[in-house]
């Protein structure tokens, strides 16, 4: 019988996916697709890494980019410190490893953005380094592989056994990636195709008829908050007032339309009011509803209500945005915005400037 490290390999090898990172061996672009793949799906980072790699095709470029240019590329990923950290890291790589990615695991991981298991995946696949990697996917398939008894979490040590004893020592970023199709596509959450696996054979879960049993579920409810916020398209003549996130925080960096979380006691308009006169210490006229948007991101939903308003009067000061701009309602595609304000992109375009 083939060796489970065999079996698993030869499969690969027939049934890979050519992801185009899998089509060239440049370690800057390695990493690019490890950073989008960090939180989000493969079949939605392939257009983003396409364009990326045209527009900034080495760390060089990365570095010397513009916020809102580099934004613009991730637009639609999220998780957009993941962009801030990369531009980071492509700055440290040029002044302290002369502009050329380091091929070790512990200087890949002083790398902003760069953790454990992206620099194992970075390691292993752009320079052949032995190296396993552990996501969801991995885990689950060990769970099931060596009937796991406990909640993955307490697990680990039993994991990482497994994987540095079989891990291929000729290909090991194969490995690595082969696992990682295999949860994909063969061993998945529900109604695995135990019938395709190329590592049935040792699978202890699959050989006692128990799959289903694992990964054992925790059984700890998650707590998904939900926060129900209202926000102006602030109209000045034909302008709209945007401000920009600060740096740090959640969607740090993008451009929005003002506005914030509507308390229990207060109407939507009543809060709109409140947080422009908070953040920018303007006064605003409240006019139509313009819609409403149910959003979900990763650890909470939001409910966005949009009115057309009105300035009023009052200086704009940045309480708590790193800048403001009026633009013409044309001109959205020029800034990066979160996803949940690109719904209402059409509404406001085709209403034009509205009148009190
Ligand atoms: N997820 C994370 N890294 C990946 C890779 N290299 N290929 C496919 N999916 C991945």
């Amino acid at each position: 019988m083939m060796s489970f490290t065999d079996s698993l390999l030869s499969w690969y090898n027939k049934n890979k996916k050519l992801f185009p990172w899998r089509k060239i061996k440049d370690p800057y672009k390695i990493w690019v697709s490890e950073i989008m793949l960090q939180q989000t799906q493969v079949q939605t980072v392939i257009p983003f890494y396409n364009k990326w790699v045209l527009k900034f095709p080495n760390i060089e470029s990365v570095s010397k980019a513009g916020d809102n240019e580099l934004f613009k590329y991730w637009e639609g990923l999220g998780y957009y410190q993941r962009v801030q950290n990369l531009r980071k890291a492509c700055i440290q790589i040029l002044e302290d490893y002369d502009g050329s990615i380091p091929s070790n695991k512990n200087d890949l991981m002083n790398l902003k953005g760069v953790g454990d298991y992206t620099a194992s995946a970075i390691a292993s696949i752009a320079f052949n380094k032995k190296h396993h990697v552990i996501d969801g996917n991995v885990k689950r398939i060990m769970s099931r592989l060596l009937c796991l008894p406990h909640f993955l979490s307490k697990s680990m040590s039993k994991i990482n056994k497994f994987l540095s004893e079989h891990i291929s020592d000729k290909s090991p970023g194969d490995f690595n990636q082969a696992l990682m199709d295999l949860g994909r596509e063969i061993c998945t959450p529900k109604s695995p195709q135990c019938l395709k696996c190329p590592i049935s054979d040792y699978c202890k879960s699959h050989l006692m008829n128990k799959v289903s049993k694992y990964p054992i579920k925790n059984n700890k409810k998650k707590i998904f908050p939900h926060y129900d916020i209202g926000i102006g398209v602030i109209w000045h003549e034909d302008k709209i007032l945007i401000t920009k996130r600060k740096k740090s925080g959640l969607l740090g960096g993008l451009w929005e339309f003002p506005g914030g979380k509507i308390r229990p006691t207060e109407t939507k308009e009543a809060c709109i009011k409140r947080e422009i006169k908070e953040e920018l210490n303007i006064d605003i006229d409240i006019s139509n509803f313009i819609a409403k948007v149910n959003h979900k991101y990763s650890h909470f939903g939001i409910t966005l209500y949009a009115y057309h308003c009105h300035y009023k009067g009052g200086i704009i000061r940045c309480n708590s945005a790193d800048n403001f701009k009026w633009i013409k309602s044309n001109n959205f595609s020029d800034y990066p915005f979160p996803k949940a304000n690109h719904y209402l992109f059409p509404h406001i375009t085709n209403s034009g400037p509205v009148t009190c």
